[in-house]
């Protein structure tokens, strides 16, 4: 059985007006890992609803949607060994105050005490996430 898995990385609003896309692209790439496709663009509310479900009801789902669409993303389909697991430690953990550093969310991030937690990035968490989010995003490489 193959390990090559394809995940879905966004570099968040904060990211993107940062400066940052170049450099988590970059990260990427260092690793080793392959881009299959990158595009920049402004989601809407119906899309981050869906892509953020999981998380609908909780006090923060409302700032973090509002927070996604605030400025346009970097999307990312990324593709390599075990790529899933891997950009999520490249990202490191959800806090930027606690994420270890050597990670993204930990080289460059910051907690602002803000409703929402801006911290850069987004990847997916599992396979059947994966495939479900690069479905979201990229209609055109769903298998
Ligand atoms: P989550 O999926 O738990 O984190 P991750 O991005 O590391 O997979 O949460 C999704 C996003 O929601 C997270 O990146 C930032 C935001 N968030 C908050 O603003 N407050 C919170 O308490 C949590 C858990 C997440
Ligand atoms: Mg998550």
């Amino acid at each position: 059985m193959s390990d090559i898995q394809r995940t879905l990385v966004l570099v968040k609003p904060d990211g993107v007006s940062r400066g940052l896309s170049g450099e988590v692209l970059r990260r990427i790439e260092a690793k080793g890992y392959t881009l299959v496709a990158v595009e920049l663009r402004t989601a809407d509310d119906a899309l981050l609803q869906q892509h953020y479900a999981e998380h609908e009801g909780k006090p923060f789902f409302q700032p973090l949607v509002d927070f996604m669409r605030s400025g346009p993303v970097l999307a990312v389909v990324a593709e390599g060994h075990r790529v899933i697991e891997g950009f999520r430690s490249l990202a490191g953990g959800t806090e930027p105050t606690t994420a270890a550093p050597g990670t993204i969310r930990g080289d460059l991030g910051r907690d602002w005490g803000l409703a929402v937690t801006q911290n850069l990035v987004h990847g997916s968490d599992s396979e059947e996430s994966a495939a479900r989010e690069i479905a979201l995003w990229f209609p055109a490489l769903a298998a």
